[in-house]
């Protein structure tokens, strides 16, 4: 079957020699509501629905919110059709189609976009402090398995990462990889000590103007042998993460020149000690990376028992947003002229310059929630629905009546970053959206 070949394929490393959500850090590891769904969910607890993309047929839409889908992507050299991705009919498919459309974009290999330009230039902090050592890989298909993206990686198969509202399953054992730690372990069994995977990255997720379920993710392994540390008079896990930490500071450095910075102990599966970076930036301290001394049975599985590790993993779009001043997520999708003629190759940190702010329109949706309802569910409907035009999806009201009844209401922000929209267009879209939340979500209306 083609998502076998998919999963097995593997791209080369370049030849010339990181706003992700803190879905493995805050989240703590055992929480009671992160119990595992069924590998293939059971019909009780399947997923309320599965592709999203297709609007009322009952009514015809004036416009179209997403455009049109290609039915064959291509990644590393390896096709991907649609079908193989987005299977409607399979209870453990929850990969809806405006998803699929993203894949293939890799817009981190696109030298003259914020994503690509921000790569380049974490790629000439390391070629330069490093004599070029890392293998850089930007190829690898995001199509992953099950293992891969979680068990080669130490996730606790209760973590609330692996279930059905976090994470795009292609099928039970296969996934949209949800980080670029999915491809630690292989890269380390291929023997790689200095590496640096960067992929686009998809989540299930609530819509802001900092959250979209695609974004992209710079991940760097470093393996050290024990003669490195050795004389050193600092054990291997201190040896590596003060190189770790050196490193990093020097990465910010590099990017936001002389900020404040602070580290925070934190929690991953795959690294322990763990560790996030904040820098004092434009008056707030801000989130810049995680990483740690990888776990050592990661190492021993892969081969590199005797040795010592570092990673890390940071997120490209949180990086770009502030260091660009993009002030939506949105934008970096954007094919407007108006957007992509602002940047160019080696350009890092060029401010952005709003090209014109449309008023957001507001609708509110009122419902009878389900057991089975979740927020993440009601955004992908949204999106499924409107594409870019949701700029947010916030809860605005929340209460349990005497029959133990709970109804939330949900107010959703309609905005074009490239044009006004039309009062009729928005009524559409918001009657395609109360229908859809009642067929999909199995919530009442009120
Ligand atoms: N994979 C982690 C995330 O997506 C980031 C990370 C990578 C942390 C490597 C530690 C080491 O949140």
């Amino acid at each position: 079957m083609l998502i076998r070949r998919i999963t097995c394929a593997r791209a080369l490393p370049l030849s010339i020699p990181m706003a992700t959500s803190p879905l493995f850090s805050h989240l703590k590891p055992f929480s009671p509501s992160s119990s595992l769904p069924p590998r293939v969910p059971s019909s009780s607890r399947s997923f309320p629905f599965s592709s999203l993309a297709s609007a009322s047929p009952s009514k015809p839409s004036s416009k179209r919110a997403n455009p049109p889908i290609a039915a064959l992507v291509e990644v590393g050299g390896v096709k991907i059709a649609k079908d193989d991705v987005v299977r409607e009919s399979d209870p453990t498919n929850n990969v809806p189609d405006n998803i699929f459309s993203k894949i293939g974009l890799q817009l981190h290999r696109r030298d003259n976009h914020p994503i690509g330009i921000l790569k380049n230039a974490i790629y000439d902090y390391f070629d330069t402090s490093y004599s070029s050592k890392f293998v850089k890989f930007d190829d690898l298909c995001p199509i992953v398995s099950v293992q891969q993206n979680f068990d080669e990686v130490l996730v606790p198969a209760d973590h609330v990462s692996r279930s059905y509202n976090d994470t795009y399953y292609i099928n039970a054992d296969t996934v949209l990889r949800c980080h670029t730690s999915a491809h630690q372990a292989e890269l380390l069994r291929d023997g790689h000590s200095y590496f640096l995977v960067t992929g686009d990255v998809y989540r299930r997720d609530s819509i802001d103007s900092t959250h979209y379920p695609v974004f992209h993710q710079m991940e760097g392994v470093r393996v050290f042998s024990p003669d490195e540390w050795e004389g050193s008079g600092a054990d291997a896990t201190s040896y590596a993460a003060m190189d770790l930490k050196k490193c990093l500071e020097g990465l910010a450095r590099h990017l936001f020149g002389a900020v404040e910075m602070r580290w925070v102990d934190t929690y991953f599966p795959f690294t322990n000690p763990s560790f996030e970076l904040e820098i004092y930036f434009q008056e707030r301290w801000m989130e810049v990376l995680g990483c740690g001394v990888t776990e050592q049975e990661i190492l021993s599985r892969n081969g590199r028992k005797d040795c010592v590790a570092w990673a890390f993993g940071l997120g490209l779009e949180r990086l770009a947003m502030v260091l660009f001043d993009i002030p939506d997520i949105r934008l970096f999708w954007s094919t407007d002229q108006r957007f992509t003629s602002q940047f160019s190759e080696g350009k890092l940190g060029v401010k952005f310059k709003p090209f014109s702010k449309f008023p957001p329109c507001y609708k509110d949706v009122s419902f009878w929630i389900s057991d089975s309802f979740t927020e993440n569910n009601l955004c992908e409907v949204v999106r499924g629905i409107a594409g870019d035009l949701a700029e947010e999806v916030k809860l605005i009201d929340n209460f349990t009546n005497k029959k133990g009844m709970t109804s939330h209401c949900y107010r959703i922000a309609f905005r074009s970053m490239e044009r006004s929209l039309t009062d009729d267009e928005i009524n559409q879209l918001q009657w395609n959206v109360r229908e859809a939340v009642q067929n999909k979500l199995h919530v009442t209306l009120r």
